[in-house]
């Protein structure tokens, strides 16, 4: 019996997550936790909403809601949709956790003594009609690259360049359509991935087994133009971790949160923390999964995700991690997928395109679309979801060729057995090479 870590990458919370998502993550992740548990293995399958960042600010903004208030009930429908699939979760925690929010602070603390942070004044778009920084998905305006006119300050939807706020030409406030905006200076922190570089490379290179689209994309973004750069960690905005070094103030940082991409995946960390305190576990019980100092050494770590957040696994979270100091559990394996596309197009949440797991659920049972989506899982390449498609595949795999089969069992059982299924051993798990 062996110890199994398995993590999900956490889904975001602004809104209902469709079909695509299920099928990069949670779902893959799900099944590789059943199947270790009929194993006899232990294992903690850990999973959680991510909670921070200018999506949930905006989409709180959207239905009038404080924006802890939206998280709040977001995570509770997530949760009502994640047990209507059948998503066995030890547990389904919050990225705006108290446990998180002292972790994210610790990482940071850490960071710095390391000498792996520094400190940068740099120029950012201030909105004088909304009187705040805006940040990321905060600014709208036309993309330099394509000329699309609704490139977001973070990134363009069309033709998906990595934008900076002040790329955008014609900038517009996301949230009032100001135009009256400025240049100003602010002071940020900087995670110093560069000098991790070295490190970092070294233990990509000693992952020969992983799938070639996830260490391609680790080694591409190792290697290509200026490599792996250095990376704000922090923001101007209310919603977030507070910028504090371990317990302390962190002088010059006030009102100031981390960013999202920095406290999410801490958050693994931050959920089996959470899972300790709601089964009324010490400290000792989700340290055991996580510091090899503390009984992980022979805990196997596998993460399950789409390609668009392998950057972020294999080089800014690893950074955290290494850069810490601290023999914090790293993880073994690194499951990512390609995209399940929709009817020929892009499934997308903004637009509400797709099929979505609340919707999903009304039409039929979880396991049609477990089973549909788990057998056409993108893994080679992306694979596409059409309705005349699943509707074919669940009518002739599922109806006539195991239905049949059971159909078949069943009858030959009650033929040879009556009525009542004859006692056998006790259900024990098979013991496989
Ligand atoms: N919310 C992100 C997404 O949906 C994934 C975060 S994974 C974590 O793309 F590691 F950061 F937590
Ligand atoms: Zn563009």
């Amino acid at each position: 019996m062996a110890r199994h870590l398995i993590t999900s990458a956490l889904p975001y919370i602004n809104g209902i997550k469709h079909l695509g998502n299920l099928v990069g993550s949670q779902l893959p992740a799900d099944l590789y936790a059943r199947y270790l548990r009929a194993r006899g293995h232990e294992v903690m399958f850990i999973c959680a909403t991510d909670e921070h960042g200018t999506p949930a600010e905006l989409a709180a903004a959207k239905t009038g809601e404080a924006v802890a208030d939206y998280c709040a009930r977001m995570h509770g429908v997530q949760t009502t949709l994640a047990d209507g699939f059948g998503l066995s979760f030890d547990h389904y925690g919050r990225s705006s956790s108290d446990r998180n929010r002292a972790l994210t602070q610790h990482f940071a603390g850490r960071l710095a003594d390391q000498g792996y942070i520094r400190e940068v004044v740099e120029k950012q778009v201030y909105s004088h009609a909304d009187n705040r920084f805006l940040p990321d998905r905060y600014i709208e305006g036309t993309c330099p690259n394509c000329g699309y006119d609704k490139a977001r300050g973070d990134q363009c939807e069309n033709c998906t360049k990595q934008l900076d706020p002040t790329d955008l030409i014609n900038p517009r406030s996301a949230i009032s359509g100001s135009t009256d905006l400025e240049v100003r200076e602010t002071k940020h922190l900087y995670l110093r991935q560069s000098a991790l570089k070295g490190d970092i490379a070294a233990w990509i290179d000693g992952k020969a087994d992983w799938p070639i689209l996830t260490t391609s994309i680790a080694r591409k973004w190792l290697n290509d133009g200026d490599g792996l750069q250095d990376r704000g960690i922090t923001r101007d905005l209310d919603w977030g971790v507070p910028v504090k070094r371990g317990d302390a103030d962190w002088p010059g940082m006030e009102g100031k949160v981390f960013y999202v991409w920095f406290d999410a995946p801490i958050e693994y960390i931050g959920a089996t923390a959470e899972w300790a305190d709601a089964t009324g576990a010490d400290d000792a019980a989700w340290r055991r999964w996580w510091r090899l100092d503390q009984g992980a050494e022979d805990v196997t770590y596998t993460q399950f995700m789409g390609k668009d957040n392998v950057p972020f696994h294999t080089l800014s979270f690893p950074a955290t991690l290494i850069g810490s100091g601290e023999p914090w559990k790293m993880v073994d394996y690194i499951k990512s997928f390609n995209y399940l596309t929709y009817q020929g197009g892009q499934f997308s949440t903004s637009q509400g395109r797709g099929v979505f797991m609340d919707h999903a659920l009304e039409i039929l049972p979880a396991d049609y679309w477990r089973w549909w989506l788990l057998s056409h899982a993108p893994e080679s390449g992306d694979s596409e979801f059409t309705w005349e498609n699943f509707q074919q595949s669940v009518n002739k795999d599922l109806a006539d060729v195991l239905g049949n089969f059971v159909s078949r069992i069943t009858k030959f059982c009650r033929a040879k057995f009556g009525e009542a299924v004859p006692e056998g051993p006790a259900w024990a798990p098979p013991n496989w090479p």
